[in-house]
């Protein structure tokens, strides 16, 4: 039993210490200018996702999803998220693919997540990659505003799409193209 004991400790020590040896001599690569592996991508968006759902508090957006609100959020979106997440003139983001993970376009392919995903997302960032934490920088109102544009992007008020035309030259989202 002793004997036994002893080797498993001997084996966490080895995988632990030939796990810092392997970052501290430099084999763990750095660069963010390349595409992340098919499966690093599933395995951290799983683990994203299943600590969002144990983290983020299930919220509702205290906010009303009107005309006012919406527009308030697109200022807001055009302002901070549009350099990494691409404008809503549909022009691609000039830093989106220079991050490890890259930052998804939000104007084509918008969260289908919960608003209080999105806004948990938002709040707190997520570690490890470019996506900052905006609870520092913009108030709580402001993010849920965000919330509600990015979560009804594609089902956006008639009054609210004209805004978008006349303000960014392009028509809002219809949902049809990312079908
Ligand atoms: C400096 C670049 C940068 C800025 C600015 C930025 N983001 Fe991000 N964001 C990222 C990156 C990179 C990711 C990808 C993280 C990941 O894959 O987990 C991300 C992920 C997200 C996601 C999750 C998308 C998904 O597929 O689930 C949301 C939502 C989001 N950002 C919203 C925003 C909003 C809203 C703003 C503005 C208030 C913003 N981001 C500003 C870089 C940025």
């Amino acid at each position: 039993m002793g004997k036994f004991i002893l080797g498993v400790i001997v084996t966490v020590l080895v995988i632990v210490l030939g796990g810092l040896g392997f970052a501290m001599l430099g084999f763990i690569p750095t660069n963010a200018n390349v595409a992340p592996p098919h499966l690093e991508r599933r395995i951290a968006n799983g683990a994203v996702d299943a600590s969002m759902e144990r983290h983020a508090p299930h919220v509702t957006n205290p906010l009303p999803p009107n005309d006012q609100n919406f527009e308030d959020g697109m200022k807001l979106y055009t302002m901070n998220c549009a350099v990494c997440h691409g404008g809503l003139d549909r022009k691609p983001a000039s830093l989106s693919k220079s991050f490890y993970p890259p930052a998804p376009n939000l104007v084509s392919d918008p969260p289908d997540d919960p608003e209080w995903h999105v806004f948990y997302t938002i709040r707190t960032g997520v570690r490890y990659t470019g996506m900052p934490s905006w609870e520092k920088t913009l108030s709580e109102q402001d993010m849920w505003k965000i919330t509600s544009l990015l979560s009804h992007m594609e089902k956006l008020p008639p009054a609210v799409q004209d805004y978008w035309k006349t303000s960014f030259g392009v028509a809002a989202p219809s949902g049809e193209e990312s079908k």
